[in-house]
Formats: structure tokens, C-alpha cells, sequence
């Protein structure tokens, strides 16, 4: 196993460049199963979960490569399609559930292993199945795999209890090739589904509402093939802002997405960082000392999850107390006990978390539990006095390109390293 070591204190300056979303990439990837016709995507993230996923096509039957000059582009070339996802690899990634609905669109059947829950929470996936039952699936479970059946998919009014990203993405996919109309209800509003739809969109589906909370779909008989580029990464953008900031750096984030990234900006403001949209991006620095601020995850356009355990960073170093309300994940604060090791001050009450900031940070071996908790970890050990050793770094390939190279790049003396070195 590999870890990083960080040897903290120093300003990061320079220009970072944010690369293509992996929460866009990967729906989009599997949206691949509806096609009867080559694609090529560009802009995709060279990350673990991305090769996982052209692993799961190829078992399906597609053939799907990294390839390009940068090697950012996937080709991806139908075969005969194949109705099981085995466990080996939905395990290692739960986003691999939404070939589901798109094999059950184009063969009537599908055996996908159920995704157990992980870190930072059970994550069950009723809301998609609930919601491909009414569109005429059936569905037993077997072995722990959902083996679903269905003559062809109609479409359905659905209401999703709340919204849920992954069960969003998973009905626009069945509903592009079904029979009718769909109305998806109370649907999920990330940036990354708006992709996924665009993309679809391109391809001949007839998806509108899409960024809002009621989507239509009028199922189309085939969609064609297109080259189509996935969208920047707005969380690897915004765990950048936070790692320029907290070294006191100054910072061009180059493609940075301004306004997927709203919410994330108007509080950084608030804590006293200076950000400034350009045409290349975002230009960050901070002067002053970073002020105390509170703040709860939301569905977008709210604060993302995926950013809340940067800005609890942040707020281990901002002058009085802050406030963090997690409301999305049951167990997303993993990153807190490690924090601790470092000097932060943190109490955690549910879902709740009090930090009160503290003069300094000190480095020290600590342990990646999920993907953003160890980008949290990483930030920490830009910003702390001393060294930090942050172990099992597989969570943190599973969606930053990169980083060490990137980080390295605008002056952080980061390496990777094997654990028992
Ligand atoms: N949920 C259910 N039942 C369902 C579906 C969801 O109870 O049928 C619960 C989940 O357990 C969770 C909440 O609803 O507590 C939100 O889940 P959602 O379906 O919205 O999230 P997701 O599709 O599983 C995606 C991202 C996550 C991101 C969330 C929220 C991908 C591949 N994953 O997950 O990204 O945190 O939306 O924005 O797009 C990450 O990148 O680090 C990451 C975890």
C-alpha cells in the first residue's frame, strides 16, 4: 500500500488545473450500455474508479479503453451485450449499480450484484428499484446479486421520496429507450446529471427539465453515437481552493467551474478568502487570518457533501468557532478523529460537529477512510507544521488525478511513497 508524505508550511502559488469529473464521467460511462454505436469521451479523469468501470463494460460485452494523446479520452466499442455485473467489481464500486436500468432497457433482463454500504454510510438503492418497478421491471434477490425482468420498459410518473443523484441518473438512463413518456418528480439537481442528460441529449434522447426538480423523458427506439467531453470536476476544483487557502498561497485554478460551485465559494467569502472568477478560472488567495463560519450540507445548489470534510479544514484554523451539520451521509465525519491527531479542536454530537479553531496544525501519520475525507487529510498536511504520513491513499485515487504531481507543481513537498518505507 502507498501513502503520502507531506512535509507542511509552504505557500502554495501557481496554476492548477482541474480535470474532468469523475461523478459525470462515471454515469455517462455506463450510458454507453444504451448505444448500439462507438463513442468517444474526452476530458476523463485517469482514476481508479474510471478503470473500474471500463473493466465492468468489458464485462458486459462492450470494449472500453483510456487511449488519446493526453490519454484522457474512452473509446467505447459495443459487442454482444452481457446481462451480468459481478460482485468482484460492483464491490469495489457501488456506482456500479446503474448499468441496471440501462441492461434491462436494451436486453429485458439484468443480474447486478448488490452494492453493500461503505464508509460513510448504508447507502441503499430502493428509490432506483422502487422507481424501475412502476416503469414495469420486476426484481428478486438471489444471492446477493438484483436479478431484474421486464418485456419493455413503459414510461411512469415518479415522485423520488427525496433526491437521490445516483437514482436520478439511473431513471433518465432506463426512460431514454423506454416505451412513452417518463416524469421523473423530486429529482436530484447536480451539475453532473445535467451532464449526463446533455450527453444523452446529444445522442438523440429527448430528456428536458433537466437542473430542475421535474424531468420528462420521451423514450426514443435507438440513440447514435458522438464524441462528447464530461465536464470539469467542481469537487477536485474546490478541494484546490481550499488547499491554496490554508497555505496562505495564491492560486489560478484553471477551469474551475464558478458556477457549479456557488454555495462552496459564497462560504469560503465568508471565512475571508479571496476569490476571483476569471476566463481561466478562479483566481484564490488569502491575506488575513480565516474567520469561523457555519454551515450544512444540501442537495445542490446547497453546500456538497463532497466538500464538507475541505472546509472542516479550514474551519480547524479559522479564528472563534464553526459549525458543520451533515445532513446528506450518516457517517461522513471520519476525518474528524484524525484531524484531532494533528491539534485540531473538534466535538462531534451526531451530526453535528463544533470546531474551534486553533493557532496551528502539527503533522502526523494519519489514516484515509473514504475518498473526501483523505483530500481533507491531505489539505491538513499542506497547511501543518512538521510532517504528515497519510496512509491507505487508494481512497484518494479513486478521484483526484494526479494530486501529488498537481500539488507538487504549485510548490508542495509532497511524494508517495509505500507504507513501510
Ligand atoms: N439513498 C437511499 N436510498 C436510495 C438512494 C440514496 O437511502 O435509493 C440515500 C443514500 O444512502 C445517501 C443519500 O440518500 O445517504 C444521498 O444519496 P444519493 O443517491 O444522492 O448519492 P449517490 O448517487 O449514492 C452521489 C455521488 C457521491 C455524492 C452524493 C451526494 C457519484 C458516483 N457519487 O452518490 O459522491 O456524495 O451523490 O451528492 O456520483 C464522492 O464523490 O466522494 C461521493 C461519495
Amino acid at each position: 500500500m502507498e501513502k503520502l508524505v507531506i512535509e507542511g508550511g509552504l505557500p502554495l502559488n501557481g496554476t492548477i488545473a482541474v480535470s474532468g469529473s469523475k461523478n459525470a464521467a462515471l454515469p455517462i460511462l455506463f450510458a454507453s450500455i444504451l448505444l448500439d454505436a462507438p463513442l468517444t469521451f474526452h476530458n476523463v479523469p485517469r482514476l481508479r474508479d474510471i478503470r473500474t468501470t471500463n473493466a465492468l463494460l468489458r464485462v458486459l460485452g462492450c470494449d472500453a479503453e483510456f487511449t488519446g494523446e493526453t490519454g484522457n479520452s474512452v473509446n467505447v466499442v459495443p459487442g454482444a451485450l452481457q446481462p451480468e455485473a459481478p460482485y468482484d467489481l460492483v464491490k469495489t464500486m457501488r456506482a456500479s449499480v446503474l448499468v441496471l436500468g440501462p441492461l434491462l432497457a436494451r436486453l429485458g433482463q439484468a443480474k447486478v450484484a448488490l452494492p453493500g454500504g461503505c464508509a460513510i454510510g448504508a447507502r441503499p438503492v430502493e428509490q432506483h428499484t422502487k422507481a424501475l418497478e412502476k416503469m414495469g421491471a420486476t426484481f428478486e434477490l438471489d444471492s446477493g446479486y438484483i436479478v431484474g425482468h421486464c418485456k419493455k420498459l413503459h414510461g411512469a410518473d415518479i415522485t423520488f421520496d427525496f433526491p437521490t443523484v445516483g437514482g436520478t441518473e439511473h431513471l433518465i438512463m432506463a426512460a431514454a429507450l423506454a416505451e412513452g413518456e417518463t416524469i421523473l418528480r423530486n429529482t436530484a439537481k447536480e451539475p453532473e446529471i445535467k451532464d449526463l442528460a446533455n450527453f444523452l441529449n446529444a445522442c438523440g434522447a429527448k430528456i428536458s427539465g433537466h437542473g430542475t426538480d421535474t424531468i420528462h423523458i420521451h423514450g426514443v427506439a435507438a440513440l447514435r453515437g458522438k464524441e462528447y467531453s464530461i465536464m470539469p470536476d467542481r469537487i477536485e476544483a474546490g478541494t484546490f481552493l481550499a488547499a491554496a487557502a490554508i497555505t496562505g498561497g495564491e492560486c489560478l485554478i484553471e477551469g474551475c467551474p464558478v458556477e457549479e460551485l456557488t454555495a462552496v465559494m459564497a462560504k469560503m467569502g465568508e471565512m475571508g478568502i479571496t476569490l476571483e472568477p476569471c476566463d481561466q478560472g478562479v483566481r484564490v488567495r488569502r491575506n488575513g487570518t480565516l474567520r469561523g463560519v457555519d454551515m450544512t450540507t444540501s442537495p445542490y445548489p446547497g453546500f456538497p457533501t463532497d466538500m464538507q470534510a475541505q472546509i472542516m479544514t479550514l474551519m480547524t484554523l479559522a479564528e472563534g468557532s464553526s459549525t458543520v451539520e451533515e445532513t446528506i451521509f450518516e457517517n461522513r465525519f471520519m476525518h474528524v478523529p484524525e484531524l484531532s491527531r494533528m491539534g485540531a479542536d473538534i466535538r462531534l454530537a451526531g451530526s453535528r460537529a463544533v470546531i474551534r479553531g486553533v493557532k496551528h496544525l502539527t503533522g502526523a501519520p494519519v489514516m484515509a477512510s473514504d475518498l473526501r475525507a483523505s483530500a481533507s487529510l491531505v489539505i491538513a498536511g499542506l497547511a501543518a507544521q512538521g510532517t504528515t504520513h497519510v496512509q491507505r491513499i487508494y481512497h484518494l485515487d479513486r478521484g483526484y488525478e494526479h494530486i501529488e504531481e498537481k500539488l507538487e507543481k504549485v510548490g508542495a513537498r509532497i511524494r508517495r511513497m509505500q507504507e513501510n518505507a
